[in-house]
């Protein structure tokens, strides 16, 4: 598996958004290394509950941002939030239950939830946070 590399597509031209996505796209890394190393599961379990506890602060910074700038697609960009937080405790909950560690399906799963929600939805915040900041 190749790790993310955080490069200049991935930016939403507001340092700070940026900044957290760097750090998202670290521990989606460090996840990823765990789970081709074969870690201990419950080394795995808590990267992935890292990376998930800090998405979720992430959101709510985004969200902050969104209501102070008058962001006009504040419900419909909060609702995939939610829903991407949602599909991240589903998959947090089944390795949990099943007491099987994190898959490499998982982590391509991962890699998607979290690229394409900034390619997509953070562009578009970003280019009306970057004019309203
Ligand atoms: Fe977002």
């Amino acid at each position: 598996m190749k790790d993310l590399v955080w490069n200049n597509t991935f930016s939403v031209q507001v340092k700070e958004i940026d900044e957290d996505h760097r750090r998202l796209v670290k521990l989606f890394n460090i996840l990823s290394h765990s789970v081709v190393n074969g870690d201990a599961t419950n080394y795995t379990e808590a990267v992935l509950e890292e990376l998930i506890s800090c998405t979720v602060w992430h959101f709510r910074h985004e969200e902050r941002l969104m209501l102070k700038y008058g962001y006009e697609g504040f419900v419909e960009h909060k609702t995939e939030h939610q829903e991407l937080i949602e599909s991240a405790r589903a998959l947090q909950q089944k390795s949990l239950q099943e007491g099987k560690p994190v898959s490499s399906e998982d982590i391509e799963f991962l890699e998607h939830w979290l690229t394409e929600h900034i390619l997509v939805a953070d562009m578009e915040l970003g280019s009306h946070l970057a004019k309203a900041m």
